[in-house]
């Protein structure tokens, strides 16, 4: 039994924001765009992650000609619920009336789309499920401190797709997941846990937005996304020429084309939307694939590669076959 793509959505809020609009904390167009590719990004105006997940499914479900009700489970990849408690994934489920799916969400950061396409492909291949609802949304405005130079970094979107068993010979053929906890200081929001408890001190303290250190995501982004790339490709016996094309979680152009340049693939197979979005988190690979598909008709055994990296750290990669 394999698990594939049996319809994709995306749904990002209307609210544009250019970069011009950072001019005022220190930034620039120019140095927002050179530095990682993004020209503007959707920001909520009073949309939840589960809402913009919520339009994303209804989306994916229509593509795939499926109901709420034929979904067996939802697996929401998101750092930003809309409460810390319940997970994002039963509002989500209450807001498509999907009453039978088991719903939960998954924890990886930027990782988390391709975290949860994972585990929903294991429900799938195990024969438990027939039908999974992988959906990935974050709405980092919210844990965004705005008069902080790295605002410029993120924007709020959704993605989501259907995964659906087969016997056919496609699908994700396999996966490369890692995890390294030794990072979890170079990327985190330092309150709001039970390490820290919110407290007044902790809020006037700005320790509920996120936290970065740029050169640490850029440095370990570089090393780990090829190696994880070349691991998988050595494992499956397949060539990086072979690959019709790499969708990418979208932290910077410049990441990208290193990562390109590291495992011999050529740029114009590296789907980016960084652009129009900036990096959505959660909501990256499934956005790129929703896009991706609305635009391109892939050919029966044509290969795909995912892969992504974020906080934990957490990274990896998946090969799909069309
Ligand atoms: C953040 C990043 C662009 C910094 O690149 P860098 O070349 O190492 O830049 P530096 O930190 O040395 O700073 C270069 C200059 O840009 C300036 N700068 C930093 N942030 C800036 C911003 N948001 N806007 C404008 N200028 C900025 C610095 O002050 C510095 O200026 P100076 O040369 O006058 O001192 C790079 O490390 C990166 O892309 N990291 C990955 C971040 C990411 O993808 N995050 C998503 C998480 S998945």
């Amino acid at each position: 039994m394999r698990a594939y793509i049996k319809g994709t959505g995306s749904y990002a809020p209307k609210n544009v924001v250019k970069n011009s609009y950072f001019d005022a904390i220190g930034s620039s167009d120019e140095w927002i765009y050179d530095k990682l590719g993004i020209s503007e990004r959707r920001i909520s105006t009073g949309e939840t992650t589960s809402d913009l997940a919520y339009q994303a499914a209804l989306i994916a479900l229509t593509d795939a000609g499926l109901s709420p009700m034929d979904i067996d489970l939802i697996v929401l990849a998101t750092a930003t619920p809309d409460r810390p408690v319940p997970s994002c994934a039963c509002f989500v489920q209450e807001k498509l009336g999907a009453t039978r799916a088991v719903s939960f969400d998954i924890s990886a950061v930027c990782s988390g789309a391709l975290f949860a396409a994972a585990t929903g492909v294991q429900f799938i291949e195990s024969g438990m499920y027939q039908n999974v609802l992988v959906i990935g949304a974050d709405t980092f405005s919210n844990i965004t401190d705005w008069t902080r130079r790295d605002a410029v970094f993120f924007g709020d979107g959704a993605g989501a797709f259907v995964l659906s068993a087969t016997e056919e010979d496609k699908g994700f053929l396999d996966f490369d997941l890692n995890s390294d906890g030794r990072g979890k200081d170079h990327f985190t929001i330092p309150s709001g846990g039970s390490e820290r408890p919110t407290s007044p001190e902790t809020i006037s303290e700005g320790q509920h937005f996120f936290q970065m250190n740029g050169k640490e995501v850029f440095n370990t982004a570089i090393e780990v996304v090829p190696q994880s790339i070349n691991t998988l490709l050595k494992k499956n016996k397949v060539d990086i020429d072979a690959i019709k094309c790499l969708l990418p979680h979208q932290p910077s152009i410049r990441i990208l084309r290193e990562v390109a340049h590291r495992v011999n693939l050529p740029f114009d197979k590296v789907k980016t939307n960084m652009d129009r979005y900036a990096n959505t988190s959660g909501g990256t690979i499934p956005i790129i694939l929703d896009e991706t598909l609305k635009n391109e008709i892939f050919e029966q055994g044509d290969l795909l590669l995912f892969a992504a990296v974020g906080a934990g750290w957490t990274w990896g990669t998946a090969l799909y076959k069309w």
